[in-house]
């Protein structure tokens, strides 16, 4: 008799491979490159950036100078990463497939600093995640977190807040990625890493998305490409809801688009910034 094993899914990484994120990162490239231009990268600094996405931050730290390595859960967004570091001309930029929860390809003190914006945050447990973005990072080296902020009044917790009215109930057990919004949290986090909270400091920092078309074309973008939200538009259809769904996303991009022009969407986004220094 033969035995088959078969490795169960991972719904994390499913998720994050569903949907095309690379079309909703097209829209934080501003953001991802000022943001970057505040925190000090200098010429060879070693840089992991975690759930790097297809290198919104990746790519201008490497513009830079600094050798980064970006590391994210789905391949489809790992290949379009390393796709852009090819058409940019930076062999110092590299992508790999990999795990915030357990980054085993990475040793000990291997980076000066590691940046996650909106990323490792939404890996499953944190307290793991927290020790490997510390374990990787050298002693006096830096780790640097975007986190989205729950019942924030702007537009991604928004998103999730209006999509969670929509979707079952998550398995128990499930801890809400959105809880890395939290300062306690992340303290306990951390403190759970051996880092005391004297070296953590928090600040509020926003991101701007800017789309090339109307607030309506740009929640079609989200309902097509953002896995979160497809998520949230098939729990949504099988009840009849969808209209629902896409009638409240229209309003809050509507209400919070600062574009001046009639064709674009402008719309700015809330979240802390964790800066640990291990
Ligand atoms: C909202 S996107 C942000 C991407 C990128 N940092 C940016 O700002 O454009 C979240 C990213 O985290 C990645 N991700 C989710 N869970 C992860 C995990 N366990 N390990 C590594 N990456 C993960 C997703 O694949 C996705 O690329």
């Amino acid at each position: 008799m033969t035995s088959t094993t078969t490795i169960p899914a991972n719904p994390n990484k499913a998720l994050w491979e569903k949907g095309d994120f690379t079309r909703i990162a097209e829209t934080m490239r501003e953001s991802g490159e000022a943001l970057i231009q505040r925190l000090g990268i200098t010429k060879g600094l070693k840089i992991l950036d975690l759930g790097c996405g297809d290198g919104t931050t990746a790519i201008p730290a490497a513009k830079l100078g600094a050798n980064v390595l970006g590391v994210d859960i789905a391949r489809n967004l790992v290949d379009a990463g390393n796709k852009r570091a090819r058409e940019n001309g930076l062999a110092n930029c590299t992508f790999q497939e990999g795990d915030a929860t357990n980054l085993h390809q990475s040793p000990d003190k291997a980076f000066d600093l590691v940046v996650t914006i909106f990323g490792a945050m939404f890996a499953p447990k944190p307290f793991d995640v927290a020790r490997e973005m510390v374990r990787v990072t050298r002693t006096g080296g830096r780790v640097v977190m975007g986190n989205w902020i729950p019942n924030d009044p702007t537009l991604v917790a928004q998103i999730l807040k209006i999509s969670s009215a929509y979707t079952p109930p998550p398995p128990e057990g499930f801890v809400s990625p959105m809880t890395w919004g939290i300062e306690s949290n992340v303290l306990e986090r951390f403190a759970g890493a051996g880092v005391p909270a004297e070296k953590i400091s928090f600040a509020r920092d926003a991101f701007t998305f800017n789309f090339p078309g109307v607030p309506s074309a740009f929640v079609n973008e989200f309902r097509k490409y953002y896995g979160p939200t497809m998520n949230a538009f098939d729990a949504a259809e099988k009840n009849g809801r969808a209209a629902d769904l896409q009638k409240e996303l229209e309003d809050l991009f509507e209400r919070q688009n600062k574009s001046p022009g009639n064709d674009a969407t402008s719309i700015s986004a809330t979240f802390l910034r964790v800066t640990v220094t291990v």
